[in-house]
C-alpha cells in the first residue's frame, strides 16, 4: 500500500471557512507545514486566529500541551497569492460548493504544483470524475471528504473518480489514517456513502410525519430510545438546517434521475418556504424561541400490569422482553408458536379474547387482523436492543378493543418500557427506517459504491449510527428486512420500497450482508 504523506511535507488548504479551518488544524497538529489560502480578504488570518483559540481551549482543558499548540499554530501560514502553494505535496480544497469554481481552482493549482502533488477535494456532492475532467493529470484528483466539525468527526471518505489513480487514493487514505481519522474508500457516485445511505433516515421519518403517524417529539423519542440513534430525524434535521438537508436530498434525487426512493418531502419544502430552517432561525420542526421548551413525546398513561402473559414460540430478537416481563413481576408462561403468528407473539389476558402483542413485520396491525383472523392485535416496533430499550412504539389494530389494548400496554409498561402509540402505519418507525437504511446500504454495495464493512463504518463514524445498517440487517435477519420491504411495497404500491438484489439473495440463502 502507498505510504502516507511524510509529516515533513507541506499541505495547502484552499478555502478557510468552517471546513478548511478544521482541516488546516488537523494537518498542522499532525506536524505538517500548512498553507491556508482564501480569496476573501482576511479570511485566512481569521481562520488561523480561530484555530489558535480552539487549541488554547484544548490546552486549558488539559487535552493538548502548550508547546504542541504553539508549534501547530506556528506551522500555519496564510498565503495571499495562490501560486505560493507550489511547494505543497497535498492540496485540499474546501471552497464554495460549485463545480465551475472548483474546476477553475484545481486547474490553476495544477499549473504551479509538482507532478507528484495530490489534489484533493472536500466536496460533499460534486462528482470527483467531473472535477478531474479537463485536468492535465486527472489521476491525481481525489475526494477527501471530511465531516463537520472536521477535527472531531473521525470519518473521511476517500473518493475515487473514474480517472483517479489507485496510488493517489491509497496515499490519501494512508494520510487520513496517519492523522488519526477513520478513512473509507468510496467511488464517486451521488452522495458518496454517508449522504446517500443516510437518506432513508430523514425520508422515512418525514413520511411518517406526513402520514400523521405521530408528532416529531414522539418519533424522535422512539428513534432514540428504541432505535438507539443519538438523535431522531427531526431534531437532527433542525440541527443540520431544513434548507441544507432539503438541498442535499434534492441533489441526490436529481442525480439519480428522480428515483422515487430519494424523493424530497413536500412537508419539509413547505417549512423551508416559510423560513423554518431549524435551530439557526429559531424554528424548524421544533420551536427554539426563548421559553418554548421541548415538547414531551406522547406516552401512554400507566395501565395495570397483567398477572400473566403467554409467550407463543420464539420471539427472536425480541426474546429479552420475556425476561423483562418476568423481572417486572409478570408470570411468563411459554407454549409453542401459534400458527397465526409463526414468528412468535405474546398473548396478554384482557378483553374478550386477550391481546396479541406481536413484533411488526412491515404489515399494519389492521392487516394482521385480517391475515390472522383475530381481532385484538397490538404491534410493537423494532428495538436496537430489547433488553435495554426504554421506549417502544406500538400500533393498535382498528378492531382492537380498549381493554385488550390497555392490557398490552400494561404488559410493556410492566417490563419497564414507556409506550408511544403511533397511528397504524406500515412498519412502524424503527423497523421501517432500519429496513430502508439497510436496503440502501445493500444497493450501494451492489452498485460498487463501497465495500460492506466500509459502509457500516462510515455510517457509525460519519453520522453516529449505533450499528452499521448491514450488521443491523444481519442481526435481525436479511429475511426480516426483505419481508418488511415487501410488505411496505404492497401497502403503498410504490417502487420506493423495492428490495435490493443483495438483500433478496442473502435472505434466500440465509447468508450475511457484512463480515
Ligand atoms: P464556507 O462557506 O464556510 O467556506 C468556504 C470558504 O471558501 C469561504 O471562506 C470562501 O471565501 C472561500 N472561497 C470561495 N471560493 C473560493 C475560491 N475560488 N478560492 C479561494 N477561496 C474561496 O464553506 P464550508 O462549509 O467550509 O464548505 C466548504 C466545502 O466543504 C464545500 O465544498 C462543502 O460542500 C464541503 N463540505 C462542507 C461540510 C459542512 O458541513 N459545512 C461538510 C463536508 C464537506
Amino acid at each position: 500500500m502507498t505510504a502516507a504523506l511524510s509529516p515533513d511535507s507541506t499541505v495547502a488548504v484552499i478555502g478557510a471557512g468552517a471546513m478548511g479551518a478544521g482541516i488546516a488544524q488537523i494537518a498542522a497538529l499532525n506536524g505538517h507545514r500548512v498553507q491556508l489560502h482564501d480569496n476573501r480578504f482576511g479570511a485566512g488570518d481569521a481562520a488561523k486566529k480561530g484555530i489558535a483559540e480552539t487549541l488554547d481551549k484544548l490546552v486549558a482543558k488539559g487535552r493538548l500541551a502548550r508547546a504542541d499548540a504553539d508549534a501547530a499554530v506556528a506551522r500555519i501560514a496564510t498565503v495571499v497569492a495562490l501560486p505560493d502553494v507550489c511547494v505543497a505535496q497535498l492540496v485540499i480544497e474546501a471552497i464554495v460548493e460549485d463545480l465551475g469554481a472548483k474546476r477553475e481552482l484545481l486547474q490553476r493549482i495544477e499549473n504551479v504544483v509538482t507532478s507528484e502533488c495530490i489534489l484533493a477535494s472536500n466536496t460533499s456532492s460534486i462528482s470527483i470524475t467531473a472535477l478531474g475532467a479537463g485536468m492535465k493529470h486527472p489521476g491525481r484528483v481525489v475526494g477527501m471528504h471530511f465531516f463537520n466539525p472536521a477535527p472531531l468527526m473521525p470519518l473521511v471518505e476517500i473518493v475515487s473518480g473514474l480517472a483517479t489513480s489507485s496510488s493517489v487514493a491509497e496515499a490519501t487514505f494512508a494520510t487520513a489514517l496517519a492523522w488519526g481519522k477513520t478513512p473509507v474508500y468510496a467511488s464517486s457516485t451521488p452522495g458518496f456513502i454517508v449522504n446517500r445511505c443516510a437518506r432513508p433516515f430523514y425520508a422515512e421519518g418525514l413520511r411518517l410525519l406526513a402520514e400523521h403517524a405521530a408528532d416529531p417529539a414522539t418519533l424522535d423519542a422512539v428513534l432514540r430510545e428504541a432505535g438507539g440513534f443519538r438523535m431522531g430525524p427531526f431534531e437532527l434535521i433542525d440541527l443540520i438546517g431544513l434548507d441544507v438537508n432539503l438541498a442535499v436530498t434534492r441533489s441526490i434525487w436529481e442525480a439519480y434521475f428522480h428515483d422515487p426512493r430519494y424523493a424530497p418531502s413536500v412537508l419539509q419544502q413547505e417549512r423551508v418556504a416559510a423560513g423554518y430552517f431549524g435551530r439557526k432561525t429559531g424554528r424548524g420542526f421544533y420551536d427554539y424561541a426563548p421559553g418554548a421548551g421541548k415538547p414531551a413525546p406522547d406516552t401512554e398513561a400507566s395501565q395495570p400490569a397483567p398477572a400473566q402473559v403467554t409467550v407463543h414460540g420464539d420471539l427472536g430478537v425480541a426474546s429479552p422482553l420475556a425476561e423483562r416481563l418476568a423481572n417486572g413481576g409478570v408470570t411468563v408462561e411459554r407454549t409453542r408458536a401459534d400458527s397465526r403468528f409463526p414468528d412468535g407473539a405474546i398473548h396478554v389476558a384482557g378483553g374478550a379474547g386477550g391481546a396479541w402483542l406481536v413484533r411488526t413485520d412491515g404489515r399494519t396491525a389492521t392487516r394482521r387482523v385480517i391475515d390472522a383472523g383475530v381481532r385484538d392485535v397490538v404491534l410493537f416496533d423494532l428495538a436496537l436492543d430489547y433488553s435495554a430499550a426504554t421506549r417502544l412504539a406500538v400500533a393498535r389494530a382498528d378492531t382492537c378493543s380498549d381493554t385488550a389494548y390497555a392490557s398490552a400496554v400494561g404488559a410493556l409498561q410492566a417490563a419497564g418500557i414507556a409506550v408511544s402509540r403511533l397511528d397504524d402505519v406500515a412498519g412502524l418507525a424503527v423497523l421501517r427506517i432500519v429496513a430502508m437504511l439497510a436496503n440502501e446500504a445493500a444497493d450501494a454495495v451492489v452498485q460498487g459504491v463501497a465495500a460492506p464493512d466500509a459502509i457500516d463504518i462510515a455510517m457509525q463514524k460519519g453520522v453516529n449510527y449505533p450499528r452499521g445498517p448491514l450488521a443491523w440487517a444481519d442481526a435481525i435477519g436479511a429475511g426480516t428486512v426483505r419481508d418488511a420491504l415487501a410488505h411496505l411495497a404492497a401497502h403503498y404500491g410504490e417502487d420506493r420500497y423495492r428490495t435490493s438484489p443483495l438483500v433478496a439473495r442473502r435472505a434466500a440463502t440465509g447468508g450475511r450482508l457484512v463480515g
